[in-house]
């Protein structure tokens, strides 16, 4: 069952911070969150977090996550591993609605220690708002579902 109003949400503990203004922010505009941890700041490990957002977009239970960790660079490896999954990591205004225009990405990655506030919300709001074109961006899509990616195909 998908639920196309709601976000999928987590973070490690470099990230827990910024994690709460996403939240308070996804809400404040009517929006579902589903946050799936982590809820403190001791160190854990972003693949644990990153995990549990992926595969759930992967096995097709939500639409859209956000993930974030100290850079989003760990967080955006993580997910890239799961079939379906379009992270894309995006620290700038630039990039979040391009990832949205011409990757349909699934999942918006943050980097914590990247990002202030305000900036971040401005990414989220970018990201949630700008569609994907379709088209010849859909053909380049589908090659990663026909083998075109696979180095040992
Ligand atoms: C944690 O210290 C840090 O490595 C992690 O948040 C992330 O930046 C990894 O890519």
């Amino acid at each position: 069952m998908t639920d196309k109003n709601v976000i999928l949400l987590a973070s490690d503990h470099a990230a827990v911070d910024l994690k709460t203004v996403v939240a308070e922010h996804l809400r404040s505009r009517g929006m579902a969150v589903e946050d799936m941890g982590t809820h403190g700041r001791d160190s854990v490990d972003y693949t644990e977090y990153g995990i549990r957002v992926a595969r759930a977009i992967s096995e097709g239970r939500a639409e859209r996550g956000i993930l974030l960790c100290g850079t989003g660079i760990g967080m955006s490896m993580v997910a890239n591993r799961f079939p379906g999954v379009r992270a894309a990591l995006c620290n700038d205004l630039f990039s979040a609605g391009m990832s949205r225009r011409h990757n349909d990405a699934n999942i918006l990655v943050l980097g914590g220690r990247v990002l202030g506030d305000v900036l971040a919300r401005a990414i989220v709001s970018a990201w949630l708002e700008t569609p994907f074109e379709g088209g010849r961006h859909q053909v380049r899509l589908d090659h990663f579902n026909q083998g075109f990616c696979d180095p040992f195909k």
